[in-house]
């Protein structure tokens, strides 16, 4: 043999072992009964949702859009504020208010004209909220025109609340994100649609509430919408609602157009009016709060 013959020889003894054929199915074995396979990809799923990162949310942003409050006094006095407002809200919630209400784990803070301080007030409402030990809450930018919870959240582009309504296909809990806030969800508003009005009065919006609700009985819903007499889909976003935050702008919206608004509400609902913009001093009012905020429960149980 020859020295060259040799070395192809040996270096036929040096080649790798040719690697062994992936397992097929190894974790689930065909032999499997279906729903085994199943649940076993099932699992799959649920691992890759849990590892989705939690949405930031961003205080800054949210201060410079004017929805915080900007230093630790006004803070605090929001903060009191809102424990009055979500007090009764809450033991509704729990089945301890004074009667029995159909939803009440859905909250939806709205107006009688724009720019009273629904977002406002959704937005901190809902972080006061999630402050609470025994709640969760989801907020739903249910104010489609302007969706100024998404376009502030950085959530804009992403699917949400249409997207589930008009695609039958989607499962509502996709468009659920899970925020770095402790105990805060959010649902951005999605695609926008024509017959926005007609899906928020559709049977397919029921079901989709009540997956929002969950199956967690300790989950709060809080919903931004548009105001009442301004948009027909917020009046059908309202009809859904065990509870309602109707937010006046003090010295603003008149006693008739607040009426007006009150009567697309019905009788089963538990009514809270919040009072804002007050310039009444923290010392004179139960509602005070000197300054651009106020607010408070004027009248409540229905
Ligand atoms: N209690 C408050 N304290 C400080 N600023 C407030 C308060 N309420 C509302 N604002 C400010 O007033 C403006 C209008 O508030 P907001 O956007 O919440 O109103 P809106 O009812 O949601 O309006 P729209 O109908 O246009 O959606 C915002 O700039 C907000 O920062
Ligand atoms: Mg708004």
């Amino acid at each position: 043999m020859s020295i060259v013959e040799k070395a192809a020889e040996k270096l036929k003894t040096l080649q790798p072992e040719p690697p062994l054929p992936p397992p097929v199915e190894a974790a689930v074995p065909h032999s499997a009964p279906t729903i085994e396979r199943l649940s076993g990809k099932a699992r799959v799923v649920e691992q890759a949702t849990e590892a989705a990162p939690l949405w930031h949310v961003d205080q800054m942003a949210l201060e410079r859009a004017g929805l915080l409050p900007a230093g630790d006094e006004a803070n605090d006095r929001l903060a009191d504020e809102l424990r009055r407002v979500k007090r009764p809200l809450m033991e509704n919630a729990i089945g301890n208010g004074p009667k029995v209400l159909a939803h009440a784990e859905r909250i939806v803070v709205t107006s009688a004209v724009p720019g009273e301080g629904k977002t406002f007030t959704a937005l901190n409402l809902a972080l006061s909220l999630a402050r609470e030990l025994d709640f969760e809450v989801l907020l739903v930018d249910g104010d489609i025109p302007k969706s100024h919870i998404t376009r502030v959240l950085g959530l804009g582009g992403q699917p949400g609340l249409m997207d589930v309504l008009v695609d039958e296909r989607r499962q509502p809990a996709e468009v659920i994100v899970r925020t770095d806030v402790p105990n805060l969800l959010v649902v951005p508003v999605g695609g926008r649609h024509p017959l926005t009005a007609e899906l928020f009065g559709s049977l397919r919006m029921e079901y989709v509430l009540e997956e929002f609700g969950g199956r967690n009985p300790h989950r709060l819903v809080v919903f931004d919408s548009s105001p009442l007499l301004a948009t027909p889909e917020s009046q059908a976003l309202v009809s859904h609602m065990g509870q309602v935050c109707m937010v006046v702008a003090a010295g603003r919206t008149g006693q008739h157009t607040v009426d007006s608004a009150m009567q697309s509400l019905n009788d089963s609902q538990y009514v809270g009016l919040i009072l804002n913009m007050s310039c009444l001093p923290a010392s004179e009012s139960y509602y005070g709060y000197q300054g651009l905020y106020s607010q408070g429960r004027l009248a409540g149980e229905a």
